[in-house]
């Protein structure tokens, strides 16, 4: 399957998965949600407090409501609505955040610059050549010197062994189920430091990478050029 069907076919799938999002994620309710992750949010708490926060691809909003408290505004963008629907009632209190749909890719309509970007489980679901892409597009909208947060999952040998492959780019690719039994292919990479360091090459500046691993996440932190 090319990159663009893939890319086609998640979209689809968390557009249909959208009502259990939240209890695929265990998400509870949010002040017992930020309390579990509280040490992912010590670590980039200063690079979104007080800030103009762009965040890609929210989802259903659990982090949204977590950037909501501290930043001075947040612009939530997902490119679905049936997630941003969702979103807008867990985030119904916060006037500092607005949703608009948005494609990652391409982010076209947003208005920069912003101070902050963020993203949570967003990264390691764009397939390896869109890396660029994404970036080129993530950049354009923030000042120079603008903080770029990115949280994701660390590598699950369950997850890895879900049913996957690797495609010809070396693109992991899961099988995923839906309860009535429609199936898709998502892409799930599980890049190294390395990998990562390398991905922003020229492009970012301060990086910073921690891994939690009772929360099964790193957290990526870098200022751009
Ligand atoms: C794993 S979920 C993460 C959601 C949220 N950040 C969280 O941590 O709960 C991935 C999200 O990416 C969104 N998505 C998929 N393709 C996208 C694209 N091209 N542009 C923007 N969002 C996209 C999906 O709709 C979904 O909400």
């Amino acid at each position: 399957m090319d990159c663009e069907h893939l890319i086609q076919e998640m979209n689809v799938y968390y557009d249909r998965r959208a009502p259990l999002h939240d209890d695929y994620l265990g998400y509870a309710s949010g002040p017992k949600n930020e309390q579990l992750v509280a040490p992912l949010i010590r670590i980039f708490e200063d690079r979104v407090s007080h800030k103009k926060v762009l965040e890609v691809a929210c989802g259903t909003g659990i982090w949204t409501r977590i950037l909501a408290s501290r930043a001075r505004s947040v612009l939530a963008t997902d490119i679905n609505p049936s997630v941003l629907d969702i979103a807008r009632v867990k985030c119904c209190e916060a006037d500092t955040v607005t949703f608009r749909t948005a494609d990652a890719y391409r982010l076209k309509g947003i208005r920069g610059p912003y101070e902050t970007a963020f993203a949570a489980d967003w990264w390691s679901h764009i397939p390896k050549s869109r890396l660029p892409v994404f970036l080129n597009a993530l950049h354009r909208k923030l000042k120079p010197g603008s903080s770029v947060v990115f949280v994701d999952m660390l590598p699950n040998r369950d997850l890895h062994r879900m049913f996957s492959h690797y495609d010809e780019e070396g693109n992991l690719i899961q099988r995923r189920l839906l309860p009535d039994g429609q199936q898709f292919h998502v892409v799930k990479n599980f890049p190294t430091r390395q990998e990562l360091f390398e991905s922003l090459a020229g492009q970012a500046q301060d990086i910073e990478y921690h891994e939690h691993h009772a929360l099964n996440r790193w957290v990526l932190i870098y200022r751009t050029v």
